[in-house]
């Protein structure tokens, strides 16, 4: 009888599974959830074990898939999920893991909004034998953390710059062209390494007089946008354009590491008097929102980083089993991510450049999007 339900329960799952995989990005769900690296049929089944998901915040979109995607993959294994948003709220973010240790979470994924304000909450986790998979950004300071699942965080500053090094042909001596810097948020360690990723290829172009940031402002310090506010981001485009940009000088680049950045900056520039097709600078991305993808299309934005987020939450999935059912977790990278207290193994998947001459293949026909989503 136990095995005719454990069959039953098995081909629930598998359908489930199945019926997920037809579900874009754009959705809620995804494919390779069936294929993680965790095999046996003890670790396809939650056995009723919760999972507390801590994610950063609603107000962009990738998060939402994000949470979503993890939450339909975990259920579709049999586990209980508590999806929590903390809305940028770094306080808020403390709470609610608090709540999913006293209410008996039996692991964490956490992806922070302030690392460093987790530090204290995350030995509670340990203490109270919880494990706990960081996504997408690393939790620094911390031994509570047993896997990372993220993208080639390094990788992604370098195919960003060398989207604009192509696109200005700059290793053929082009330029002088204007650039401007959008980084990350400070207490997010991903943003320092886009940051080195970019530098590690337009330094020299900098260097050379190819070029030119009018505003001298090109440290990470200077450049950086906390919270990674779409606002702030705003802010700053306006402000450089009243300071450096209101005798004649052309910004040709805005060299943005995130999508609602580069919506910010269109909406600066918009107010400026700039229009997309005269005068408007390339303006890069990162997540490949929906929105983003529209304004590639109209003009608005010029690329953006496509980060299939179904696949992160796969390699997430299965760190989840592995620390709860036991066995291996598959790791692609056991050096890179030193969190100042231990190298955190971790498996990084690919970030992609998208523009509008591989938009289409990349995203609708890979079922990220569909062509509807995207008005197509
Ligand atoms: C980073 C993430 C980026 C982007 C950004 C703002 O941690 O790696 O893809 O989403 O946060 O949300």
């Amino acid at each position: 009888m136990k095995k005719l339900i454990a069959l039953a329960l098995t081909a629930a799952m598998a359908l489930s599974l199945a019926a997920c995989s037809t579900t874009g990005a754009g959705g809620a769900s995804s494919a390779p959830a069936a294929s993680t690296s965790m095999a046996s049929s003890t670790a396809t089944m939650g056995g009723g074990k919760t999972v507390g998901i801590a994610m950063p915040t609603q107000s962009s979109q990738r998060w939402i898939q994000d949470g979503s995607n993890l939450k339909s993959q975990l259920e579709a294994l049999g586990y209980t999920v508590d999806l929590q948003y903390a809305e940028d709220d770094v306080q808020a973010q403390v709470s609610q893991i608090e709540n999913m240790i006293t209410s008996g979470a039996d692991c964490l994924v956490v992806a922070s909004i302030d690392s460093q304000a987790l530090v204290n909450v995350l030995a509670q986790a340990k203490d109270n034998g919880i494990p706990v998979v960081a996504y997408d950004r690393l939790l620094m300071d911390t031994d509570a953390v047993s896997y990372y699942a993220t993208f080639d965080n390094f990788g992604v500053g370098v195919e960003i710059a060398k989207y604009v090094e192509a696109k200005m042909d700059l290793a053929n001596g082009a330029g002088p062209y204007n650039i401007e810097f959008f980084a990350g948020s400070p207490d997010d360690n991903n943003a320092h390494l886009f940051n080195d990723g970019v530098f590690s290829v337009l330094q020299k172009y900098l260097d050379n007089g190819q070029l030119v940031c009018q505003s001298g402002q090109t440290d990470f310090e200077q450049t950086a946008i906390l919270r990674w506010s779409q606002e702030t981001a705003q802010k700053r485009m306006e402000d450089l354009l009243a300071g450096y940009y209101s005798q004649g000088q052309d910004l040709d680049i805005a060299l943005s590491m995130f999508d609602g950045f580069s919506y910010g900056i269109a909406a600066a520039l918009e107010g400026a008097g700039y229009k997309v097709g005269e005068q408007w600078p390339i303006i890069t991305g990162q997540d490949a929102e929906l929105m983003a993808c529209k304004n590639i299309m109209s003009g608005k934005q010029s690329q953006t980083i496509y980060k299939d987020t179904r696949v992160l939450a796969e390699k997430c999935v299965g760190m989840v089993q592995a620390v709860l059912e036991g066995g291996e977790p598959e790791i692609n990278d056991s050096e890179t991510y030193n969190n100042n207290v231990k190298v955190v193994p971790s498996y990084l998947c690919t970030p992609v450049s998208v523009d509008e001459s591989n938009l289409k293949e990349l995203l609708v026909d890979s079922g990220y999007y569909t062509a509807e989503d995207l008005g197509m």
